[in-house]
């Protein structure tokens, strides 16, 4: 795919970010367009550092506005579409349902419409790239692993919105002959990441020494993996996946909760010159996720097997490097954290304490 032009939606985001900066640097000969609406999970100086690169443009827009996205796709010979746009918080979704319903759904199928009117009678070397969540497959026991064939099982409104795209995207593979791609991923760490999800907010909240809110037991199980290597996993599927068919993508790195921010509190001492076990004490157990899934993991086996693709670094190395990133960007954390921020961390925490009080 040489001087192709590609839409990368949510490219302001924390993985759609990483995968912007990747594909600038990597590839001068493509025209790279990121189409985000700056929602609070968007943030333009997470790309300060490639704004100016003459293959990159920056297009503000919803892409659930159907007029807007079908403009975008007349005015610009989009040749490949990379969709990370969505509302992506599990306790968000808990909180108001609706946005999800709006952006992950309707947004996915416009993009889709618009793509497929606009490659009508010219589909070879097109491609749309739907990125996803493990979360459709919904909750595991003890034992056992996500694969490709997992049937599934959402349970929060977040994954069920995610999941819902996901089988509008394959219907236009088998009803229209799209060529779609899907992959769903487990949970990703790493720099500019918003400090709603758990690591980046934990880390904010060691640092100043407030409670860290450990839902429920704390005996949760996610698979991590490092942004980057995700973004590199989408690279790889973008260039060589094969129309029409799923891809799992995993860190085979399972972590109970409670046992992940022990070792966050352990490494954070350490890193603040503060006595052992002294962020520790932070840890308080507040009232659960309701429909909390117990447990995510995923079987990355067949793109390690077809494609070529692992993770590259251990989690010891990854979680050091995004430690130490949100160390040195207390800027970029008190930016994203004012106004609105402020006004869903009351919300969502001064209920769950309430609740368990
Ligand atoms: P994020 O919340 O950090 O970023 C989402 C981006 O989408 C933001 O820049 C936001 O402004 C933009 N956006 C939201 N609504 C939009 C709309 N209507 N129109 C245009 N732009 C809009 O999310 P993330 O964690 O980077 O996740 C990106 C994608 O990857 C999502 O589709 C998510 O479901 C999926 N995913 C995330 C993870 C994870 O661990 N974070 C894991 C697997 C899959
Ligand atoms: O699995 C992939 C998914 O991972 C992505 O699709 C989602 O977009 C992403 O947000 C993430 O979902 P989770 O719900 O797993 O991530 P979160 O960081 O919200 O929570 C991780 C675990 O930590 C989960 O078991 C809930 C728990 N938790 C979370 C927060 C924010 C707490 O115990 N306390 C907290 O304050």
């Amino acid at each position: 795919m040489s001087h192709c032009t590609v839409l990368i939606t949510g490219g302001a985001g924390f993985i759609g970010s990483h995968l912007v900066r990747r594909f600038v640097r990597r590839y001068p000969d493509y025209k790279i367009l990121n189409l985000d609406c700056l929602t609070y999970a968007g943030n333009l100086a997470n790309l300060a550092d490639i704004e100016t690169a003459p293959n990159y443009r920056f297009i503000k827009g919803d892409v659930s506005d159907a007029d807007f996205i079908g403009k975008l796709f007349k005015e610009q010979a989009i040749d490949a579409v990379i969709h990370l746009a969505a509302e992506s918080h599990v306790d968000r979704s808990i909180l108001g349902p609706m946005a999800f319903f709006e952006t992950n759904i309707v947004g996915t199928g416009v993009l889709l419409q618009s793509a497929r009117k606009a490659w009508e009678g010219q589909l070879e070397n097109k491609r749309f790239y739907h990125v996803s969540t493990d979360e459709v497959y919904g909750s595991l026991g003890e034992t056992g692993l996500f694969t490709e064939k997992t049937p599934y099982d959402p349970r929060s409104p977040y994954s069920a919105s995610k999941a819902s795209s996901d089988h509008i995207v394959r219907a236009y593979y088998h009803t229209y002959g799209m060529p779609v791609v899907i992959t769903n991923c487990s949970n990703n760490y790493g720099s500019h990441q918003f400090p709603e999800k758990l690591l980046p907010l934990f880390i904010r909240n060691i640092k100043h020494k407030r409670p860290l809110p450990v839902y429920g037991d704390g005996n949760y199980t996610r698979d991590w993996l490092w942004v980057e290597d995700h973004a590199r996993a989408i690279d790889v599927v973008f260039h060589r996946g094969v129309n029409g068919e799923t891809y799992n993508i995993g860190g085979h790195n399972e972590w109970k909760n409670i046992d992940l921010i022990k070792m966050l509190c352990s490494i954070m001492d350490r890193k603040l010159d503060r006595a052992e076990n002294a962020s520790a004490q932070l840890i308080t157990y507040v009232k659960d996720r309701p429909g909390h899934d117990k447990r995510y993991a995923i079987d990355a086996s067949k793109i390690q097997r077809e494609l070529g693709w692992k993770p590259s670094v251990t989690f010891e190395e990854g979680l050091e490097v995004t430690i130490d990133w949100y160390l040195k960007n207390e800027a970029w954390l008190e930016n994203v954290t004012s106004g609105s921020y402020q006004r869903y961390y009351d919300e969502q925490y001064k209920e769950r304490n309430a609740a368990k009080n």
